[in-house]
């Protein structure tokens, strides 16, 4: 079986390391599950070169600008125009590369007047190119699963992660094999998981009982593992919170707030954070806050009911399937990277999932209703004070409106809590539901419904 190492043909020695995030155990070696040799515990990338040598902060901001002019792929990605921060490739033509990252950053100047938050924005990571935030990770993970020999990659996925996964390996001349749950993930994702040729398997379980499968299928076959629990996964994601600051010109938010689901994306946010405080790419840590659906609040209730100290699993059930995942996997990092942000964790409701995602909607930005935890869980910070009127907040949008038209539509013809006893609560967001309206192909029948919108 290939291995995981970081001397894998061409890399750089002494790099970068694998570091067990509990017992601390340092090694060159990852085994095909990314979990401690000693303690069984998840694996995280460091780079101890960094203690004696630090890079220089304003010449890498420098270049970092500089690279995004560059007409070399590794220069025109958002992510590897900041590779070092991220594990050395031997060749920067190995890169596979889908011009990922490179974001935009949206005022929401209508969202701001509701929450009365003037510096309000949203780092828009629906915007990559397969429509989430997973492809600055799978462009690290895919390409150095291909320098290692693999020839075969495999996800658990709630259909963001399979959808990123099957393009990237497409993309490298690899197999993928994606594992989802039958009937809860959206058709638009599983349709691209279809076209960029993954051996798909909609498996009779959760997200949950997926990923616990995938343990055992790496373990089994030569596949490469790319959930996030890979590490090099994560190193890729960083390069969010990287390209945000240089966006700001480097003056830190006061608070970013995530989604959070398997929580990979927070660990990875919050260890650029503290990564770019360390190396002096920026004088503060912004806060850095996740927010669940209600019905999938592990974190929640890991932190509430556990005081972080052992994960509390949930069965987990909502619309905002991105994130309908009990037993998340990076817990213990995200757990980690709030309290090195002193941010905070909060749970929204599916209709406050619905009036958010409607909200931002409005603005004329699409998310997922994943993404639009994000505003709601705002909203939730701010009644508690934890946010203030003169803040600058930055919301994490993980995933394109296109992934998930289904609830779209559902919202806007009223039928979204059909059966479920929240029936009355679409009457009160009525005036943000915009339904399709059959008419005679008259001339007549379209300058009536003109002048009715127009009054009302
Ligand atoms: N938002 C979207 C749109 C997602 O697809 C996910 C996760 C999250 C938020 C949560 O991020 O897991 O890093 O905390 N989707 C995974 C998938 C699980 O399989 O696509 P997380």
């Amino acid at each position: 079986m290939p291995s995981l190492s970081t001397s894998a043909p061409g890399v750089r020695q002494g790099n970068f390391r694998f570091r067990c995030i509990a017992c601390g155990e340092l090694s060159s070696q990852a085994s095909q599950d990314f979990r401690c040799a000693h303690c069984g515990d998840l694996l995280e990338i460091t780079y101890p070169d960094w203690l004696n040598e630090k890079p220089d902060a304003s010449r890498l901001k420098e270049r970092w600008r500089e690279r995004r002019l560059g007409s070399r792929p590794v220069d025109a990605s958002g992510v590897w125009r900041f590779r070092e921060l991220l594990p050395p490739m031997a060749d920067e033509e190995d890169a596979i590369t889908l011009r990922e990252g490179n974001t935009p950053l949206y005022a929401l100047p209508q969202c701001a007047r509701r929450t009365g938050i003037p510096r309000l924005f949203a780092k828009h990571q629906g915007m990559n190119p397969t429509g989430s935030f997973k492809d600055t990770g799978m462009t690290v993970a895919a390409t150095f699963a291909r320098r290692a020999g693999f020839r075969w990659v495999a996800c658990a996925s709630t259909g963001n992660t399979s959808a990123s996964m099957a393009a990237y390996a497409a993309r490298g001349g690899m197999r993928s094999l994606v594992l989802v749950p039958e009937g809860k993930i959206s058709w638009s994702k599983l349709s691209q998981a279809l076209d960029y040729g993954a051996v798909t398997c909609q498996l009779r379980t959760d997200f949950d009982g997926c990923l616990q499968l995938l343990q055992e299928v790496v373990l089994r076959a030569p596949v490469y593992q790319l959930n996030s629990i890979n590490p090099f996964r994560l190193e890729g994601q960083k390069t969010l919170a990287l390209e945000l600051m240089e966006q700001l010109d480097w003056n830190p938010p006061d608070h970013i707030i995530v989604p959070g689901g398997n929580l990979g994306n927070s660990s990875a946010i919050g260890k650029a954070l503290v990564e770019m405080r360390d190396l002096g790419l920026i004088s503060r840590l912004p806060k850095l806050s996740v927010i669940q659906a209600e019905g999938a609040n592990a974190l929640v209730r890991t932190l509430r009911e556990a005081a972080g100290k052992r994960l509390i699993s949930v069965a987990a059930e909502t619309r905002a399937t991105a994130i309908r995942i009990g037993h998340p996997a990076s817990w213990k990092k995200a757990a980690h990277v709030l309290e090195a942000t002193s941010g905070a964790c909060e749970q929204v409701s599916e209709v406050e999932i619905a009036q958010a995602k409607a909200e931002i909607g409005a603005e004329g930005i699409g998310c997922e209703p994943a993404s639009a935890v994000t505003l709601a869980g705002l909203k939730k910070l701010i009644q508690q004070g934890f946010v203030k009127p003169d803040q600058t907040v930055v919301l994490v949008l993980t995933g394109n409106l296109l992934k998930d038209p289904d609830f779209t539509i559902d919202f806007h013809r009223g039928e979204l809590f059909k059966e479920t006893g929240e029936e009355d609560a679409m009457s009160s967001l009525k005036s943000l539901r915009h339904p399709p309206i059959v008419l005679d192909a008259t001339l007549e029948a379209v300058i009536r419904t003109l002048e009715h919108a127009e009054k009302s």
